[in-house]
Parts: C-alpha cells; structure tokens; sequence
C-alpha cells in the first residue's frame, strides 16, 4: 500500500538557490520514501526561458549526492516540468493554468495544489492574488500555499501581507516555513518535556539559565543584499530563535495537536516581557566582524556598503512575565564568522539546596549532532560527566516540513499570531539600533563575537555554556 499524496507542486523561484539546494533534494526525499511516487509533478517558474530538459538537469544535479540510480534519477526528473513565468503579467497565469490541467489529468493529481513561493517576498501578494483571479486554485482538490520567509521586515509590513495573503487564501491553506521547526531536535522539544518527568523540574524552582545559541561560521556568502537589510536580528532573532524559546517555554498545551500548541506558543511569545530604550541598550549586544587574513570585513565585501552598520551578530537577554519563569533570563545568540557552526540549547539547572556540587545541566545538541546530553554529578574519579543519553537520526528539515505540508499538518509551522508578537518584541529593538550609532567592527572572525557578549553573562555571575 502507498501512503503516496497526489499533488501538482508550482514553485515560483524554481531557478533559484533555495530551490536547488534545499526543495529538490527535499522533494527527492519523499520520491524516496514513496510519498511522492507516481502521482506527482513539479513546475518550476521563473522568468528564464529554460526548456524542461534543461530544468530536468538542474535538478539532476541538485540531487547528485542523494543516489546513485540513474534510472531512479530520470525517474524522478521526468516529473519536473518548466514554464517561463512573469509574476506580474496576467496572460502567463493563464499558460501556467493550462499547464497545470494537463499535469493534473496526466499524473491523476484529483486537484491537488501546492503553491511554493520561493521568491523575494515583494512578489508574494501579486502571485497570491493572481492564482485566485486567474482561477488556478481548483475547487475540489486541496490548494496550499508555502511561504518562504522573510514574512515582512517589521509589524506593520508583516501585518500588511498577511493582509493580502488572507483575502485569497485560508489560513489553514497558509504554511508559513521557519525551516528550523522541520529540524528533528527542534520537532523533538515537545515530546522531551511533555512525555518526561523533566516537566516538573521545567520551571524558575529548578532552572537557573536557558541559552540557545545558533552559531554560523560562514559570512553573508553572496546574499548580501538581501542580508544588508535585514541583519541577525531579523534574518534569524525574529524567527528562528524566538521560535525556540517559545517551545522552550511554553506551559503545557492542552492537547497534543497544531492548535493547542500554537496557542501555547503565541502566548508565551506575548508574555516576553516588553524592551525600553534602557533595557535594549543594556541586554542586546550587537555586533560585525572585522577582517582577518583570509576573511573580508562585513563592510568589504563589495554588495555592502564601506559604513554599513548592519548587524553580523546579535546577543540578548530576554525575560518572561510568567510565573513559571520568574526571573528566569533566557539568554540568546547567533552570528556570522564565528568559531565553529552549531545550534545548542543549554539548560542550566540551580544547584539543590545545600550542595556544593556543580549544577545539573541538559544540552539540546539540534546540530551538527543531534543529540542530548546531560551533566550529572555521579560518583566517579572526575565529579561531572556529560553523557549522550540520546541520539536522533538527522532527517532534512524540509522534507520533514514538505511532508507535512502534504499531510495538511500546520504543527510546525508559525502562525499570523506567532509571527505578529515575535515582530512586536523585535521592532522596538531594531528602532533603538537604527537611531544609536555602533561601533562596528566590534568582533574578530572565528570567535564568538564581541566582548560585550560576554560581560552581558559576566554581569549576571554567569557564563556562556559550551
Ligand atoms: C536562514 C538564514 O534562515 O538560516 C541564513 O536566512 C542562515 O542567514 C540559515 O545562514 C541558517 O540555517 P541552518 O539550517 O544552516 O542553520
């Protein structure tokens, strides 16, 4: 028995480098796993004038490592399809549309839509807009749109396309990605909380600290432009970690299902307690590496301008006005250049009353590893052991977040709410930053960012955990 979905796949963006790098592969995975079999095709969109052998070779290559088949390669390829496309011309939609009947009758999709916008975000509403004016949505199949972030720059741009994405699609028809919420460890957070005994100690009694740090040793690489306007806090505090935190956080939904939990997300994200200039000035450290011998400077490199004062590097301190984390700091950072590259969570336990042993500590390895260790003091010859007490199998994010995509499932993926309180907290911090001059550059490449990072913990008696 398959457990294969029929689906027709549109992807706009379908020449880019999202696409190669991360959907093919993805979309090969599930061809692997036989969710996606034989009833399934891909348009790939973009304004290049491809054929669809030549798509069928970038594909071929995007997914090289993957298998050595050839016969499994050709096919999964012969069902990639091609149509030049320009977002803001009506008539392409038209050819898009017939395009998609054909494939539809061909493959035996029963209607079934996927809309992945893969694209600059400033042709997301156009492209919503005109799958519904041109009627390329069908009426008795599913029809989803995938988003790519970034969902907006600030609150009142975010509030404005979701605006514009609701007048034509559902909300249950919108997926708004945060790929780190299709990695294995982070789909785990839940499962490690709420189906341990550790729930009972999860509050501000028996944790001293949380950390999470999302560590990149590369630069901006060539997306310069795009991270010229946005920054760490934006590209990766507004979303990613935020998104954590929130799972980190949370009280315990009511039920184990996509609402509950994103309630339970949503409020602890409204729960963060509110920034001044003060408090921003004093718990959010930025920073931008410098120049080394094999490194360029943030500001060299030559997309960016020579007084860009663009953060490569954000560290924070971020309180919750709850009980259960009563002054509980949940400290965060990520940036580029720097030491090695890993996502960690670290929790820091308080140390019983009247030991003077070191604390307990549980460490969330999400990447490279995936696994959980735990610092315990057990008799031995040295007081502290960090044992792995777990280890996952790594699965790829977005083909954990496609397969969902596929099966209707909305659990890992942000909703309006979500994001709406997420911006709210993050606005106010990039305000204070682009009204106070920094001092950039303020931090070597392959280290972990600035010194102030580092007092901001030193201050609080505490230390960042390895
Ligand atoms: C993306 C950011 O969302 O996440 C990038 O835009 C960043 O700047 C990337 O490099 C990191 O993702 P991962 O999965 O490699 O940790």
């Amino acid at each position: 028995m398959t457990t294969e979905t029929p689906v027709l796949l549109t992807i706009f963006g379908g020449t880019g480098d999202l696409a190669q790098r991360k959907l093919y592969p993805a979309i090969f995975r599930l061809f692997q796993k036989h969710q996606l079999q034989q009833h399934f095709a891909v348009i790939g969109t973009a304004r290049r004038d491809w054929s669809h052998e030549y798509y069928r070779q970038v594909v071929r290559t995007a997914i090289a490592s993957l298998t050595n088949d050839a016969a499994e390669i050709t096919n999964f390829t012969s069902h990639f399809y091609y149509q030049s496309h320009d977002v803001n011309d009506v008539a392409h939609y038209q050819t898009l549309k017939s395009l998609s009947q054909r494939l539809d009758q061909q493959y035996r999709l029963r209607h079934n839509r996927l809309f992945y916008l893969a694209m600059a975000p400033n042709f997301f509403e156009t492209i919503a807009q005109h799958l519904k004016s041109e009627q390329l949505l069908t009426t008795d199949g599913f029809n989803r749109l995938i988003i790519e972030k970034p969902f907006g720059h600030n609150y009142s741009s975010a509030e404005k396309l979701n605006k514009a994405l609701t007048a034509t699609f559902r909300t249950d028809q919108i997926f708004r990605i945060d790929h780190y919420l299709g990695k294995s460890m982070i789909q785990n957070i839940t499962n490690l909380r709420f189906n341990n005994q550790l729930e009972a100690l999860w509050n501000h009694h028996f944790i001293d600290n949380i950390q999470i740090t999302l560590s990149e040793q590369l630069g901006v690489a060539d997306r310069a432009i795009y991270y010229d306007q946005s920054g760490a806090l934006r590209d990766m505090v507004q979303n990613h970690i935020l998104q954590i935190l929130s799972l980190l956080a949370m009280e315990q939904p009511a039920f184990n299902n996509h609402q509950s939990i994103t309630i339970a997300k949503q409020t602890v994200l409204e729960q963060l307690h509110p920034l001044t200039a003060h408090t921003i000035s004093q718990n959010f450290i930025r920073g931008q590496y410098a120049g080394a011998e094999h490194v360029k400077a943030y500001r060299q490199n030559n997309q960016i301008s020579a007084d860009s004062n663009n953060d490569s590097f954000v560290a924070g301190k971020i309180t919750i006005d709850n009980p259960r984390w009563q002054g509980v700091p949940f400290y965060i950072r990520t940036g580029k250049e720097l030491a090695a590259k890993y996502t960690r969570i670290n929790v820091q336990f308080r140390t019983p009353a009247g030991s003077t042993a070191p604390a307990n500590r549980l460490t969330i390895n999400v990447e490279p590893e995936a696994t959980i260790t735990s610092a315990l003091n057990i008799q031995s010859e040295r007081p502290t052991v960090l044992k792995p007490v777990s280890a996952f199998a790594q699965n790829d994010a977005y083909a954990n977040l496609l397969q969902a995509i596929l099966h209707g499932d909305a659990t890992h993926f942000t909703t309006w709410e979500e994001l709406a309180a997420a911006w709210k907290f993050i606005d106010p911090i990039q305000a204070y930053w682009d009204t106070h001059e920094p001092e950039f550059p303020n931090y070597q490449p392959q280290t972990m960012g600035p010194q102030a990072a580092t007092d901001l913990l030193t201050r609080d008696g505490r230390t960042w955990l390895d």
